[in-house]
């Protein structure tokens, strides 16, 4: 590179046209995936304490909401049911009950809205009575094989109600090719798979077990016998691996701001597209600071997400994507 005065890098910035011009990377609504919270019931909008602003909402307001959203470009929801005490067991039989809340909201959804994709947890935590996402020994120890046997039938389940997208948040092992054979087997080869490969354990998802309510089941215990430890990167690269090859369409890096590093490397390392998830700690935080006055709003949240994009996201999970949507929209 030329050097100074030859090269004066402040020129591609001096006006609004032309850093639009030279601009890398944007964020559009092709780029937002809308994670929500649905309750039981009609008519229910309940805030969560840990993330103000954001609000569980029954099936009618949900599909109400995301009229609007899809009008306004929204490609894709993901959800997350708050399943309720009576309904949690030791072996997680709700997971899989086709008239359960998940199945009936996708079910629902895909009336009204049939293009919007529909993305479905596939793991156990908010089923089980101890709050782990998978079956446990006596030791408390999460299964791998017997918790793969339950996951299959949850998918199977998901894809039956008519999910477009099952998305594996359990990190067991070998539970993507298990469940790409079950969706074969079981004749649904269009039905996709979204691993959240890279998934560590994080003390970031703090606030989202407030909001499903698996904060209290799952007392002192931790996840990081199943869960990435937050020290390690190459280990994140060979679980992708293993997740492409087992059958993943799309790959998932979680926790995201904290983890853009894992981002970058794995976007250099594979083609098959990659999602990170704004997990609900981040969004936490961003949202104090906003309340707070400390940050400006809008400009907070689009850089952040922007900033998903720069690192090599295809996709991200936001809690922000309504309030995105609507200054995407803004003239
Ligand atoms: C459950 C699941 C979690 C999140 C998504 N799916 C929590 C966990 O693993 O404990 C976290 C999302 C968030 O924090 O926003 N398997």
């Amino acid at each position: 590179m030329t050097t100074f005065p030859l090269t004066r890098k402040r020129r591609l910035r001096s006006s609004s046209s032309i850093r639009g011009l030279v601009a890398e990377h944007a964020l559009t609504a092709n780029d937002l995936i809308w994670p929500v919270f649905v309750l039981e019931g009609k008519n229910r909008k309940e805030a969560i304490k840990s993330m103000p602003g954001v609000f569980r909402l029954s099936q009618d307001l949900l599909i109400e909401k995301l009229g609007k959203l899809y009008d306004l470009g929204l490609n894709a929801v993901a959800l997350f049911p708050v399943v309720s005490a009576e309904k949690k067991t030791e072996f997680a039989e709700e997971a899989y009950n086709d008239d359960g809340l998940v199945q009936r909201t996708i079910r629902a959804i895909k009336i009204v809205l049939p293009e919007l994709l529909v993305i479905s947890d596939i793991a156990l935590d908010p089923y089980t009575i101890h709050g782990q996402d998978g079956i446990i020994d006596e030791e408390g120890y999460v299964l791998n094989d017997e918790t793969i046997d339950v996951l299959t039938k949850q998918a199977h389940s998901h894809a039956l109600a008519g999910v477009d997208i099952v998305a594996p948040s359990d990190m067991m092992d070998g539970r993507i090719i298990a469940i790409r054979m079950t969706l074969e087997d079981q004749d649904f080869p269009n039905t996709s798979i979204l691993a959240y490969s890279a998934k560590y354990a994080s003390c970031f998802y703090g606030p989202f077990r407030d909001a499903v309510g698996s904060a209290g089941n799952l007392g002192k215990s931790s996840k990081e016998s199943y869960q990435m430890n937050p020290a390690n990167s190459k280990e994140a690269i060979d679980e992708i691996a293993m997740d492409i090859n087992e059958g993943a369409d799309m790959i998932m890096v979680k926790p995201g701001m904290p983890y853009l590093d894992i981002i970058a490397k794995a976007s250099e390392k594979f083609n098959t597209p990659i999602f990170a998830y704004q997990v609900s700690g981040e969004y936490a935080m961003l949202q104090s600071a906003i309340d707070n006055g400390y940050l400006h709003e809008k400009k907070a949240i689009m850089e952040s997400l922007l900033c998903f994009k720069r690192a090599g996201c295809d996709a991200i999970l936001s809690y922000y994507t309504d309030r995105v949507l609507d200054y995407l929209n803004e003239k």
